[in-house]
């Protein structure tokens, strides 16, 4: 913790809704494993979005548990991060609250996620997915953040934090910071392996478009060969093959090189070498880290050791942002 004054602050979260994807970890958790080291990071599993859409009670308290040992396997510390459950600090839908009355319908319906899913669901959307971005400004601004590493699904979300803080700001005085945006370079949008122009979802309703962090290295093998391509024959990056991009940019991601020069490796070669080398990346990648958070998810009492300890940390924070703007609303001092 020394130093941390001086650390800019980063927070993310992931949602432990359902069983967490090669876009996830490619897209967010690969990025904040390098970042811990320079910046003053909150880890959050947030469970308080994960019930904008209905979930078992059982499914949601062992996939809670399941992303934050997924958090550590990958490489998180616990000791230099604050690593906490979302529901654990109420600071945070209470700013969503006072956040809410300073937004705006308008602004809200525009939200494409929203818009997205509000035309599968129509009038029996839940409100929850509504309002969800102006609690995701609240997880943000609470920690004074600098920056928020998210995939570039996320951009639009983190746009409404930027606003939602200069309207509070400029309302009220100067009281949040304006985070900005960290997309990484590369893994910033991983796509469907079925439908390579739309991303690589949790909630897609085909099993073969997603990879899961946690699936065996039989079943990687088996999606990746499954993998859409196109009829082509030559392995080039370009939008026009999306497929084969999505194939390479996994690879680059994953190896940390420029997806140009992976192409370079395959001028002679086709499509079921690449596939090969994929698969066997992803493999390589995720086993240490599979059996790492299997490992982590029997010891219950360390894993709730690092959450309470997290969440302490994380409302002493929150609490504090907190009372500075309920003060400024005018809310009598308790
Ligand atoms: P969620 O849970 O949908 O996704 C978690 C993170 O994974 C990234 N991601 C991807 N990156 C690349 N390719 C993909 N196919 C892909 N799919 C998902 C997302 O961009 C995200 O970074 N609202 C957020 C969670 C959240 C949050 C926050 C994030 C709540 N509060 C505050 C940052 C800061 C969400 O639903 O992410």
């Amino acid at each position: 913790m020394e130093n941390s004054e001086a650390k800019k602050v980063i927070f993310s979260g992931i949602q432990p809704s359902g069983n967490i994807t090669l876009g996830n970890y490619l897209g967010a958790i690969k990025s904040w494993v390098k970042l811990q080291e320079d910046y003053d990071c909150y880890f959050c599993v947030v469970d308080l979005h994960a019930i904008t859409v209905p979930q078992k009670p059982k499914d949601l308290r062992s996939k809670t548990l399941e992303l934050l040992s997924i958090y550590l396997a990958a490489g998180i510390d616990p000791e230099k991060n604050t690593l906490f459950i979302q529901s654990h600090v109420p600071a945070h839908a209470e700013c969503g609250w006072l956040l809410t009355c300073n937004s705006y319908v308008g602004e809200l319906s525009r939200m494409t996620q929203y818009k997205d899913k509000s035309k599968k669901f129509g009038d029996s959307i839940g409100a929850g997915l509504f309002m969800y971005p102006v609690l995701m400004a609240a997880d943000i601004l609470l920690y004074q953040t600098d920056l928020v590493p998210v995939g570039k699904d996320q951009t639009q979300h983190l746009e409404l934090a930027r606003d939602l803080a200069n309207r509070f700001n400029n309302a009220y005085s100067e009281t949040f910071k304006i985070p900005t945006g960290y997309i990484p370079k590369e893994g910033a949008k991983i796509m469907s392996l079925q439908e390579p122009t739309k991303k690589m979802s949790k909630s897609d309703e085909n099993v073969n478009s997603f990879i899961l962090v946690m699936d065996p290295p039989e079943v990687i093998r088996k999606k990746i060969s499954r993998a859409v391509t196109d009829s082509v024959g030559v392995i080039n990056y370009t939008e026009e093959q999306p497929g084969v991009k999505n194939l390479i940019d996994i690879l680059a991601t994953i190896k940390g090189e420029n997806p140009f020069d992976i192409v370079k490796n395959y001028e002679n070669l086709g499509y079921a070498e690449l596939k090969k080398d994929v698969a066997d990346a992803i493999i390589e990648e995720l086993a240490p880290i599979q059996a790492r958070a299997l490992e982590l998810q029997k010891d219950k009492k360390a894993l709730e050791e690092i959450y309470r300890n997290g969440a302490q940390k994380a409302s002493y924070v929150a609490n504090k942002t907190l009372r500075k703007v309920q003060k400024k609303i005018g809310f009598i001092p308790r």
